[in-house]
């Protein structure tokens, strides 16, 4: 059994992230903490709360209100791709009857569940932090408890080799709190970095929306998916003239449950703080940087079919629980 803890923004492709990590046999979900970043942090942790809800999951999986705001910039939310609610759709998600931890620090939730599960190994096996929001609450575990730092590691969906998607140089995520980003990516801690490039091409194509309906025609569960999906497919074709979204995030559990899908490149990775590319992801494809080490683990490509069948089969048992 893999332990993990979900670092989330819920948002759309995080509400299908967490349906993946809490049902794909062998992996063991501790807590989800959330963040600002799609949506006001309130409203995340409300999402976050609403997804396990309509899984069967309410009452079960702690959630914990992260950070706010990023540690040092004025926050962003991104209302043009997830509503107004932050997981906008035509038949919205049950309200959950539980709430969220709020009357101590995330960090501190997150370390105590951490350390003991770590204990509870024997220290043999690492936990996962799969982190699909901005780095805030990652960057502020780092700092407030560094002896996490080798208890962990991560699977991140976020930055980008190519193009960005918020600005021509960042993807959102890193954009939105780079400097936490920076002290997530300088901390020596194993991080797998699922990048823009990979996440384009695991796109919400109408073949993909029927694959899921066809899981169960009579399911209100499987129908507020698909409803989901074509909520955000159609933000994405307001916004970018994309004809079918990518649907980032379930990628970084993904790599967790079948990492052989994937390609990964061990590079250096930078993350410009400042100027007119600040929340770039500097990706050393070509191995310019021969002095500095090479720190993060680089999705490259991604055998896409494989990567639906994994959401699917989730989806599935989501839909009997
Ligand atoms: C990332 O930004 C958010 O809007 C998504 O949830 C995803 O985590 C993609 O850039
Ligand atoms: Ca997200």
């Amino acid at each position: 059994l893999r332990y993990i803890w979900l670092d989330c923004d819920p948002g759309h492709d995080d509400a299908f992230m967490i349906m993946l990590a809490t049902h794909t046999p062998g992996f063991k979900v501790l807590g989800i903490s959330t963040v600002a970043g799609n949506q006001t942090v309130d409203k995340t942790t409300d999402n976050a709360l609403r997804v396990l809800e309509s899984i069967g999951l309410g009452g079960k999986i702690d959630v914990v209100k992260g950070a706010a705001v990023p540690l040092v910039r004025a926050s962003m939310i991104c209302p043009e791709i997830h509503g107004e609610s932050g997981l906008d759709c035509i038949t919205p998600l049950p309200h959950s009857k539980h709430s969220a931890i709020t009357d101590k620090p995330a960090v501190q939730v997150m370390y105590e569940r951490i350390k003991s599960c770590y204990h509870e190994q024997t220290k043999q096996k690492k936990v996962t932090i799969v982190a699909t929001g901005c780095l805030t609450n990652v960057a502020l575990l780092f700092s407030v408890y560094p002896q996490v730092k080798s208890m962990v590691d991560i699977s991140i969906l976020g930055g980008a080799i190519a193009m960005g998607n918020m600005t021509p140089a960042a993807e959102f995520n890193i954009l939105i709190d780079p400097e936490a980003a920076h002290i997530v990516f300088e901390s020596g801690v194993q991080l797998t970095m699922v990048p823009l490039d990979v996440s384009h091409k695991a796109l919400v194509t109408d073949q993909v929306v029927e694959q899921i309906r066809c899981i169960d025609k009579e399911s209100g569960f499987i129908e507020t998916c698909v409803n989901l999906l074509q909520f955000f497919k159609s933000t994405y074709r307001d916004l970018f003239n994309m004809p079918d979204a990518p649907l980032h995030d379930p990628l970084a559990m993904a790599y967790l449950i079948n990492p052989s899908i994937f390609t990964i490149q061990l590079m250096r990775v930078d993350i410009e703080t400042q100027g007119h590319c600040v929340g770039r992801t500097v990706c050393d494809v070509f191995n310019f940087e021969k002095k500095k080490p090479k720190n993060i683990h680089v999705a490259t490509d991604i055998l896409v079919p494989a990567f639906w069948n994994l959401l699917v089969s989730a989806l599935t048992s989501c839909n009997k629980s």
